[in-house]
């Protein structure tokens, strides 16, 4: 059994402070202070030894001095008296005072006549004619300090001295007495100043210990609120733990396995109890009435290839143009519907438009004018006032739409693309506390380009209603910084990439879209060699072919026409590989109504038919065009067939099905030709970088994809396919949630005054 103190000592909590006190002494400036303290105790001791010491001897030559004049007229007249008189008995009465060795008279000759019996014999008379005036000095008797003071006698009061000795024993006592009272007294005082310190300390780290952990506690718990509001300490320390951790979060983002859980988890953590909403044109998913059946589509767009699996995450509203044949049917009466149908995760907000407003927001202003405007395709922007008019009206309606669904005054509000540059001045008059992160898709053009648009002032101005505004590259945001100073009066922070209008700010950042990793259409997908006895069954190809793929939206900016041409270069110049190479060209019809869209599709027809004239025999076809709408598993179907995939953009954004084409491949073969023109050719380096208005460049660059070595396939698909994982779509949405979360922190701690 172990005795209790025993048992204390081995107390953990016991333990944790000697572990702390060693650690405690053993630091320098421990040992250094402790040394410092006793120097300065020994010296002040020294020093009360010194003073005692020297006041005692001025004392005792006073006493001396007063025992001579005390005994001076007895003396001089004993002297008078001589032979007969005897100083003996006087001096003996004297000498009884404890402190008075002894006393003596030396004759003027320097004879000891007179003394009294303690007088010590080796204290001789002062030699004749040395000692004039007061004289003391010390010595020692049997061991202890002696005091001698000589005083002399003059030739009236008979000549010769007197001598007094004091024993200075109770001195030297005296003196380390007061070393030692002394050396007791600092030490209680720096025994005493140091425990003050210590509870000083100790109740000032309690104070900042519990205020960390409240704060913690809270940012664990992910809780703002009134609590924090009677510490201002915690809130202090919590703002700056959860700047820190933002900033941390931020900085490390691109490590972190960013997917649906750990971007619920950032919601969770950093924006609790937020709603989040997401305004686009183009919805998620179409409800189409084909042959009396109800048809769900996934429309192509990269937006909604994007937004879509981070809605999944994060859940919330999609307030998008309900666009198809039977989407009316599909709604509840708030024109809202759960989606994804098989697995509802969010709600999609229908808002209908007219076909007047259709055309004129939606063909005329945003696809004639603002998409030509933004790219460069040579296509000329038209802006008419009609549509501009529309194109106001349509924001404001969708601004109504999220004032409508907001549940809270406070909503993080997803802005998606060209189609809403008014919307958020809109909602920011309506809900001036939303946090709006706008996101424009397509590039911004420069200045003199951007000068075009007769509302370049007012698109300015509803983009500044944002809190955020993202783009895919840095490119983009400076020319959008040009552009504001250019056209509208703000101040422009180029140190934070703010612009701030009317005491709002706005950031300008930017952020690179990406692709969910896994793909959702990846499930389900046969093996690579299976894909490609499909593909090579289904549009007829030869068994050998070696197979090339072009697949987006029938769009004047993706280059379909140029690629072709370099389609028709490469059989040209190398003609080995006539009857083997297809290109095969999936294209969905888009914005048909538009004549700068029907012409395309009419000339890249003509030109696939003129190509595939020239080369093409019997059942070999060097160009297949596909013109028709493909679902997600049929497109990935196709990239996991082919050998190369060709994006030629003529000017992109960013540009997902480079993206795509590389998460199909997780056999780490097949080449990417990609466009320098597309945001994507700036991630993706190991692509083959091409020039798509270089039909001759393009031609070489398919000749060298088709010659790669396996191996060299497999390096470059390897480190794209790194690079995709690990900034995909969740890392693109946590990027703009955490810089949001950072700025409503801010905003909270600016409204409470800290
Ligand atoms: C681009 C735009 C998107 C648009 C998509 C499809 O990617 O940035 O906003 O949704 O094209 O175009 P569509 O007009 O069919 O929606």
């Amino acid at each position: 059994m172990s005795l209790p103190l025993i048992g204390s000592l081995r107390h953990p909590r016991v333990r944790r402070w000697n572990a702390s006190f060693m650690r405690m002494a053993k630091n320098p400036i421990v040992g250094l202070s402790l040394a410092g303290v006793i120097v300065v105790i020994v010296a002040m001791t020294q020093v009360a030894f010194v003073v005692v010491d020297h006041w005692s001897e001025r004392d005792i030559e006073l006493r001396s001095s007063l025992v001579f004049r005390s005994i001076h007229d007895s003396v001089v007249r004993g002297l008078a008296d001589k032979p007969q008189f005897k100083l003996e008995p006087y001096f003996e009465e004297l000498a009884e005072d404890e402190r008075i060795l002894a006393l003596g008279y030396c004759d003027p000759e320097g004879k000891l006549l007179d003394a009294t019996k303690d007088m010590p014999k080796s204290i001789a008379c002062p030699e004749k004619g040395t000692v004039r005036g007061d004289n003391y000095y010390r010595t020692t008797y049997r061991g202890h300090p002696v005091s001698v003071a000589v005083f002399p006698l003059t030739a009236k009061d008979g000549g010769g001295q007197l001598l007094v000795l004091h024993d200075l024993t109770f001195i030297q006592r005296r003196a380390h007495e007061a070393q030692l009272y002394m050396a007791l007294a600092l030490v209680g005082v720096a025994v005493g100043l140091g425990l003050l310190g210590g509870v000083v300390v100790f109740v000032l780290m309690r104070g900042w210990t519990s205020a960390f952990r409240t704060a913690i506690a809270n940012l664990g718990r992910g809780a703002e609120g009134p609590r924090h509001a009677e510490l201002p300490i915690g809130r202090d320390i919590e703002s700056m733990l959860a700047e820190i951790r933002l900033e941390r979060r931020y900085a490390h983002g691109i490590h972190v396995e960013w997917s649906p859980d750990t971007l619920h988890q950032l919601l969770v953590e950093e924006l609790p109890g937020s709603q989040v909403m997401v305004v686009s044109n183009r919805e998620p998913y179409i409800h189409n009435r084909v042959d009396g059946e109800v048809t769900l589509q996934t429309p192509a767009s990269g937006l909604v290839s994007a937004l879509e699996p981070v809605m999944r995450a994060c859940g919330g509203v999609w307030i998008a143009h309900g666009s198809g044949s039977a989407d009316r049917e599909a709604v509840d009466r708030n024109d809202r519907v759960s989606v994804p149908p098989a697995k509802p995760a969010y709600s999609l907000r229908r808002v209908w438009l007219t076909e007047d407003e259709q055309d004129g927001y939606y063909y005329g202003f945003s696809n004639e004018g603002m998409w030509p405007l933004c790219h460069i395709a040579f296509v000329r922007p038209i802006f008419r006032e009609s549509d501009w008019l529309h194109y106001v009206a349509v924001n404001r309606r969708f601004a109504e739409a999220v004032v409508q669904e907001a549940s809270r005054e406070d909503p993080i509000v997803l802005v998606q693309d060209y189609h809403f540059a008014l919307l958020p001045r809109m909602i920011r008059e309506r809900l001036p506390r939303a946090t709006i992160i706008t996101f424009w898709h397509i590039p911004w053009p420069n200045p003199e380009t951007f000068s075009i648009c007769p509302w370049r002032e007012e698109i300015i101005d509803g983009l500044l209603g944002s809190s955020i505004l993202g783009f895919h590259t840095r490119f983009h945001c400076n020319n959008f910084l040009e552009g504001v100073d250019r056209f509208l009066e703000s101040r422009i922070d180029r140190e934070r990439n703010s612009v701030t209008l009317g005491g709002n700010e706005t950031l300008v950042r930017a952020y690179p879209i990406s692709i969910e990793w896994p793909p959702a259409a990846m499930e389900g997908q046969p093996p690579v060699a299976e894909c490609r006895r499909l593909v090579i069954e289904k549009f007829g190809l030869r068994p050998d072919a070696r197979i090339a793929v072009g697949i987006e939206r029938f769009d004047y900016t993706k280059g379909i026409v140029d690629r072709m041409q370099a389609v028709e270069r490469l059989l040209e110049k190398r003609p080995e590989w006539r009857g083997k190479f297809v290109f095969l060209q999936a294209a969905a019809p888009t914005r048909s109504k538009l004549e700068s869209y029907s012409s395309l599709q009419a000339e890249a027809i003509k030109t696939a038919e003129a190509i595939n004239a020239k080369y093409g025999d019997g059942d070999y076809q060097p160009i297949v065009l596909s013109i028709r709408h493909h679902e997600p598993d049929e497109v990935f179907r196709l990239f996991r067939a082919a050998d190369i995939c060709v994006v030629s953009s003529l000017h992109d954004g960013m540009n997902l099905v480079a993206k795509e084409f590389i998460a199909s491949r997780d056999d780490e073969q097949g080449v990417l030709l990609l466009s320098s023109f597309a945001g994507a050719s700036r991630e993706l380096a190991e692509a083959v970088i091409v020039n798509p208005y270089d039909a001759q460049g393009m031609a070489d660059a398919l000749d060298s994809a088709l010659r790669m070595q396996p191996e060299a396939q497999r390096g470059r698909m390897r480190a794209m396919r790194d690079l995709v994982r690990q900034r995909n779509v969740h890392l693109w949405a946590a990027q703009m949630l955490l810089d949001a979360a950072r700025l409503r922190r801010r905003a909270a701690l600016a409204e409470t005054g800290n």
